[in-house]
């Protein structure tokens, strides 16, 4: 499933349909190497969580790179750095259940939830950093999370979920990292299809969506409430099909 070279987990394999989302070839490196067993992460399917009982883990968590970006484990030590980029109205806007002012106390909380539910098999979620050429080799800057939630083992399917910090809007970044978990999600898990929500006033997500090939399933009327006003919620999905489809076409052009 997850490959290892050295400290660093790879993507299996290489996967072409990345590059039309910004021109240039997306490595994926692949890597022929033993399965990885993190401590307290599952990766054969099934893991025993802190209560003993066993959770069905649908996606083990893999750390994922691409041409720009490291999809690694959230740590304690990002949070101070979340904090400072979450604390922002304009990020927050459209983004469910997320306070603002956003603090140190919501932070803690998030990582706590977010590794209980890891743990149930119910969430599995990266930090999104840059693999910047200027810092030491080794290092990155963090700019932002992806997760897919609501894994629902019953019927196969997941929610993804994605912030990017402001000051990195528009370069790409939210694409490229939505295309390298669709790649590791579908490549290497039984997930049969991914959702995404946004509100209708979030061009952008939508963007982001539409760039990595989700379709529109559904427009759900004044779901969601903001600033005292009712707003609509388009509903995207994308099936492993219809990924495996964008990959053969995109080996066919290149
Ligand atoms: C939505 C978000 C994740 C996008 O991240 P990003 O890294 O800027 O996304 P990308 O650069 O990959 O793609 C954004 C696309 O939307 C476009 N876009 C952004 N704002 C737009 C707007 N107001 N109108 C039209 N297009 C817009 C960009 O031009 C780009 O398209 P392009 O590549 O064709 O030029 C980021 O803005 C964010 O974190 N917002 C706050 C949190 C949030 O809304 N999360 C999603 C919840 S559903």
């Amino acid at each position: 499933m997850c490959g290892v070279v050295g400290k660093q987990l790879l993507l299996p394999a290489a996967l072409p349909s990345l590059r039309a989302l910004d021109g240039k070839r997306t490595s994926l490196v692949a890597a022929n190497a033993a399965l990885l067993r993190l401590p307290g992460w599952g990766m054969d399917g099934v893991h025993s969580n802190d209560a003993g009982s066993e959770a069905k883990i649908l996606i083990p968590f893999c750390q994922l790179e691409t041409k720009r970006l490291l999809l690694r484990q959230l740590r304690e030590d990002d949070l101070p750095h979340s904090v400072k980029m979450l604390d922002n109205k304009r990020l927050v806007e459209y983004m469910n259940g997320i306070p603002h002012p956003y603090t140190m106390d919501d932070a803690n909380w998030y990582l706590n939830d977010r590794r209980q539910k890891t743990q149930k098999g119910e969430v599995c979620l990266w930090a999104i950093c840059l693999r910047d050429s200027n810092l030491a080799p080794g290092t990155s800057t963090y700019i932002g999370n992806i997760e897919v939630n609501d894994i629902d083992t019953e019927n196969s399917r997941g929610n993804v979920g994605y912030w990017i910090a402001e000051s990195q809007w528009n370069n790409g970044y939210a694409s490229e990292a939505l295309a390298a978990v669709f790649t590791y999600v579908f490549g290497n898990t039984s997930i049969h299809k991914l959702t995404a929500y946004y509100t209708t006033k979030n061009v952008g997500s939508g963007k982001v969506m539409e760039k990595c090939g989700m379709k529109r399933e559904g427009l759900l009327k004044q779901h969601e409430k903001r600033h005292g006003a009712f707003l609509d919620v388009a509903l995207y999905g994308i099936l492993r099909s219809e990924w495996a489809a964008r990959q053969n076409q995109a080996k066919g052009k290149y």
